[in-house]
């Protein structure tokens, strides 16, 4: 296991960053190509190891995926079948898995992959992915650590009413529905910009997807689609996370090549936190800053607070000036950072899914474990104010989600070196 070894506080933090592409848009991207047979083209996609692990299950189903020189991303699924023996290991490597259901159950009528699996932050259950199927007249079975979904006929399309808005429930569903003989509703959908990039790459390969974005989709299903070319878009939560680190720094900070107004929820809570910025039509600059104010947070579906910035802004929270308060409402067991945070002198006190943090002046260096991808970049966070050197170990959960990581914090002035 590798770790993170970093010497804080940094009191030079600052500079520009670029933010690279979305992990959460890119991962169902990737899988949505398969629904052609033709070569789709994908820009943007960043280096990850939860990226490397979806093209090693494409290449897993027999498809085609390389990398060009330029680093864009090419996926050919020209098979007549995908294979049938799937590694246990990969699909459960990242949840995003369950995302090969879709392409392969809308084109080929039938698909068998191991469970799902990604950061242990919850049950995190797929009955609504399967309902989804199941409505549109597949089959679905489920036993020896498979799940399996078959429409011989292929799929019909369906009025479907999500009991929860997720996420991944409806990307699966959007995507499935692309082929469907009709046409498909969902309601109650998530409406994640997430989900609006994967439209946009499906409408382009031909799709006729209506309403992303809000909570009614109206996709009108095409017997074919071509391959499409499609640049992701960049990672909100990346994001979202050197703008947390900066503020809990005091520093200046200029996150570029983002999409400004899917940073609308942080952005309201570090304005009422007292934070400046400046906004461009690509870039957030938030202006040095003195101590900032507590407040209280509740993760949401979009647009409400999000989930992946859940753990950050607790560890910005750890030396705001008073007491705050989150409340997570998404998952069931995304406090895993707390114990770790409290060893580098947090104070905080759990009831059920609420914390209440009380700022303290300053955290101090410690030996911690990044036990999930965005916990871990709150450990990165705290370190990086904290006085002392610390250790982060387990920085595996954190390169699935952050491409080149302490390069980036490197450049702005952190003292982070990764060691095997
Ligand atoms: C996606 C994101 C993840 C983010 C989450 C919420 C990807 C690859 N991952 O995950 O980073 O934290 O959205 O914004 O994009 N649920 C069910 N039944 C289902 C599906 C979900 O009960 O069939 C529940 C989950 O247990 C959870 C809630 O719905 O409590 C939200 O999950 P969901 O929106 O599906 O998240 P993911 O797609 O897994």
């Amino acid at each position: 296991m590798s770790k993170y070894i970093i010497n804080g506080p940094c009191r030079s933090f600052g500079g520009k960053v670029n933010i690279s592409g979305s992990k959460n848009a890119a991962l169902p991207v990737m899988a949505a190509a398969l629904l052609s047979e033709d070569e789709s083209v994908l820009y943007n996609v960043p280096r990850l190891s939860d990226t490397a692990a979806m093209a090693k299950i494409i290449e897993s189903l027999g498809c085609g995926i390389y990398r060009d020189g330029k680093g864009a991303v090419h996926i050919s699924a020209s098979v007549r079948r995908p294979k049938k023996s799937l590694d246990y290991y990969l699909f459960s490597r990242l949840r995003a898995s369950i995302l090969i259901m879709a392409p392969c159950l809308a084109r080929f009528g039938r698909t068998r992959i191991p469970m799902p699996g990604g950061c242990k932050i919850g049950a995190r259950p797929i009955d609504l992915h399967l309902k989804g199927f199941a409505a549109m007249g597949a089959k679905i079975k489920q036993g020896h650590g498979f799940v399996e979904a078959a429409a011989k006929n292929g799929l019909k399309g369906a009025k479907i009413y999500l009991d929860f808005p997720s996420v991944g429930a409806t990307e699966n569903i959007m995507t499935a529905a692309c082929l469907a003989d009709g046409v498909t509703t969902v309601e109650n959908a998530a409406g994640e910009p997430e989900i609006e990039d994967l439209a946009e790459f499906l409408n382009g390969m031909g799709a006729k997807i209506e309403g992303a974005g809000s909570d009614t989709l109206v996709i009108t299903g095409v017997p074919r689609l071509h391959g499409g070319s499609h640049r992701i878009m960049s990672d909100r939560i990346e994001a979202g996370t050197f703008l947390t680190c900066a503020a809990g720094l005091g520093a200046q900070l200029r996150a570029e090549n983002l999409e400004v107004g899917c940073l609308k929820p942080l952005l309201a809570k570090l304005t009422e936190m007292g934070l400046e910025f400046e906004t461009g039509r690509d870039y957030i600059e938030l202006k040095p800053c003195a101590r900032p104010a507590a407040v209280d947070i509740k993760t949401l579906p979009y647009p409400g607070f999000p989930t992946d910035l859940q753990a950050q802004t607790m560890a910005l929270l750890t030396t705001c000036d008073g007491n705050g308060m989150v409340v997570e409402t998404l998952f069931e067991n995304r406090f895993s950072h707390i114990p770790e945070l409290c060893r580098m002198g947090a104070e905080i006190k759990t009831e059920g899914n609420a914390a209440f943090i009380e700022g303290v002046k300053r955290l101090t260096g410690a030996e911690v474990k990044a036990t999930d991808l965005r916990a871990g970049a709150a450990l990165v966070a705290a370190a990086l104010k904290a006085d002392g050197m610390s250790v982060i170990h387990d920085i595996e959960h954190i390169e699935r989600g952050y491409e080149n990581f302490p390069e980036k914090l490197r450049s702005l002035g952190g003292d982070i070196t990764a060691v095997d």
